[in-house]
């Protein structure tokens, strides 16, 4: 068996992060999101991967390598443009050949690991399996019919009226037949090749499709809120490890992780929260559920519920919360003669002043 991982996509909804980087290489707890699901391929005893790359492929490659570092083999198929996730199935059929596989969504979060999705796909072997789960906005996502029996009886992108709260996950098991469904297929008015598509197909044309309803936490990690939380929930188990020094002058409360080479003084620090590699806190407040990257600099700053990445400079400032800070941004105090902000943001930045 296989798995098929896809890290193409726009990513409109995370810009301008997604403008200079892929959205599936966004840390949680300091960690690309995209390496839990490799890792969770992985120990479901998985081992061949075919990643689907588009404009960020370069970094793609780069984080990932060859997949040894994970115990995997990785192939990359490069997707021409985003043209929907049955497309990726499609230019992905010589990769697959005639083996089962897993599709992966590479943007999305579960916790609770992929080792018992596969094992009943494994035993069961329906045509297809596919996840649902509940959830509050049902229209944002592929939505699933069941009827009295808990059988499929439909499945809908997006529909303006859900027929159900149920929403298709980001993990597809397929057995070859689905090549059949992505060739026959047309694509939707936007031009896009819609898995839920495929999936109708299969329906329409008696294929076996099992669904089990998941109500364990998952998360398409799309929007900045999802990533906030995904950040919130990993924290949530961390373990204190001290590798970098603290000073004698800052207090630390609950949960910390203090990469090596990290240095704080003068601080507080309140865990659940991580701090990367060789980073610097001065003077500062670090408050719970916050995530700040490798060689990031924060002084006489207060900052929680945050993900901060890699090389980022706040100084000055009280205080952040809820924020995503991408790579290399500096953040600091307009020169003292100013009463005024002064902003330099890329395209779809959002600043919210207090
Ligand atoms: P989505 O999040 O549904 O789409 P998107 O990345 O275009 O994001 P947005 O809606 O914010 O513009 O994609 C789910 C995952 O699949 C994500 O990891 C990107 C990937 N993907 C591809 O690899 N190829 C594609 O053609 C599409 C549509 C998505």
């Amino acid at each position: 068996m296989k798995a098929l991982v896809l890290c193409g996509g726009h990513g409109t909804r995370l810009r301008p992060i997604t403008h200079t980087s892929a959205k599936q290489l966004v840390p949680i707890a300091n960690k690309p999101v995209l390496y839990y699901g490799l890792e969770a391929l992985r120990d479901a005893g998985i081992e061949d991967v075919g990643i689907i790359v588009g404009d960020t492929a370069a970094e793609v490659r780069r984080a990932v390598g060859d997949g040894s570092g994970f115990g995997l083999r990785v192939t990359y198929i490069e997707q021409e443009a985003p043209l929907g996730l049955a497309h990726a199935v499609l230019i992905a059929r010589d990769y697959l050949g005639d083996d089962d596989f897993v599709m992966y969504l590479g943007d999305n979060f579960l916790v609770d690991g992929l080792t018992e999705v596969v094992d009943r796909f494994r035993a069961t072997r329906p045509d297809v399996q596919i996840m649902l789960t509940p959830v509050a906005d049902p229209s944002q996502f592929g939505v699933a019919e069941l009827d009295a029996d808990g059988r499929l009886v439909r499945v809908e992108e997006k529909p303006r009226s859900p027929r159900s709260d149920l929403a298709i996950m980001g993990i597809y098991l397929f057995t070859p037949v689905v090549h059949e469904a992505v060739r026959s297929i047309k694509p939707d008015p936007r031009g896009e090749l819609e898995i839920t598509t495929a999936i109708e197909w299969l329906l329409e044309h008696d294929a076996r499709i099992t669904s089990h309803i998941v109500h364990g936490y998952w998360k398409d990690t799309g929007r900045v809120e999802d990533m906030l939380e995904c950040n919130r929930l990993v924290l949530e188990d961390l373990e204190t490890r001290v590798e970098g020094h603290v000073d004698e002058r800052t207090d630390v409360v609950g949960r910390v992780v203090v990469e090596e080479g990290a240095r704080i003084s003068g601080s507080r620090l309140v865990g659940p929260l991580i701090i990367g590699a060789d980073a610097v806190i001065k003077d500062s407040y670090v408050g719970p559920f916050t995530s700040i990257g490798p060689d990031c600099l924060l002084a006489d700053t207060e900052v929680e519920f945050s993900i901060v990445m890699e090389r980022s400079s706040v100084l000055g400032v009280r205080r952040l919360r809820d924020s995503l800070i991408g790579k290399d941004v500096a953040i600091k105090p307009a020169s003292v003669t100013s009463t005024a902000h002064q902003l330099v943001l890329g395209d779809h930045s959002q600043v919210r002043i207090a």
